[in-house]
């Protein structure tokens, strides 16, 4: 592939893995079902973005108001996450994969955390892919702690105030929990909702969006080149004309 394709190529995809639920359902199964066979679609689209050379793949996994669920599901899927990492972080690892969690660890249980902080501690230097996992995560939360650390900041450094009044929309960025991740090329919500449910909001501000209706444990490597091939075909102006 010649480097002038590749330019085509988005650097970071962003998938919001939704629809798992439904696909259940339609089998006469239990919810849970649906979350396993999500795995599946994790691991399918991590090795289609590594082949189509995208750099960073985000998932939303967990969102801030997903904690509103009965607690049943939200014990089986947080039990799921220990165990997906557990079984994966090998072959992540092996394959040059960076794995990094986002999102409000405070309300993650003490041995969830211990496993995050292990399979980031591992895949740290790896460099083929970042794949990062928002959990527990929401838009509005991370412009709100990013508010709160950037006051923070001027509170213990005074001397730091004018630099800080004079920021600009970069300047904000590193007080975001994403801070060096780039902003989503893509993002990609399944199941045929169109919305965003509080996600990536400073983010995703240029993003270019793709619903489709696939549920997700039906999204794997095929519907992943699909969405990179959409990505491809865009015109992406950022306000300016052609
Ligand atoms: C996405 O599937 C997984 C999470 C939000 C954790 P859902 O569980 O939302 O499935 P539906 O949307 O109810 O079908
Ligand atoms: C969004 O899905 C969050 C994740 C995919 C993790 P939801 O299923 O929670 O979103 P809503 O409630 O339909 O907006
Ligand atoms: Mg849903």
């Amino acid at each position: 592939m010649t480097s002038e394709t590749k330019s085509n190529i988005p650097v970071h995809v962003s998938l919001i893995m939704d629809g798992n639920g439904r696909w259940a359902k339609e089998r006469g199964k239990e919810r849970v079902f649906g979350h396993f066979e999500g795995v599946e679609s994790v691991r399918a689209c991590v090795e289609a973005a590594v082949e189509a050379g995208v750099r960073y793949l985000s998932l939303y996994a967990f969102s801030e108001e997903n904690w509103n669920r009965p607690e049943a599901e939200v014990v089986a899927l947080m039990g799921l996450m220990v165990k997906a990492m557990a079984n994966e972080m090998e072959s992540l690892n092996k394959n040059g994969v960076r794995f990094v969690v986002i999102g409000n660890r405070e309300r993650l249980a003490p041995e969830l955390n211990e496993t995050i902080d292990s399979c980031m501690a591992m895949t740290a230097d790896n460099q083929v892919l970042t794949l990062v996992v928002f959990l527990s995560y929401s838009g509005k939360w991370d412009i709100l702690q990013a508010a709160k650390k950037m006051a923070a900041h001027m509170l213990a450094c005074p001397e730091d105030v004018d630099e800080i009044l004079d920021m600009d929309v970069n300047g904000f960025d590193k007080y975001l929990a994403t801070a060096g991740i780039p902003d989503p090329d893509l993002i990609v919500r399944t199941s045929g909702e169109c919305r965003l449910s509080n996600y990536l909001l400073w983010q995703g501000a240029y993003s270019e969006l793709l619903f489709v209706d696939t549920l997700w444990p039906d999204f794997r490597k095929k519907e992943f080149h699909s969405a990179v091939e959409y990505y491809s075909k865009r015109d992406r102006r950022y306000g300016k004309v052609k």
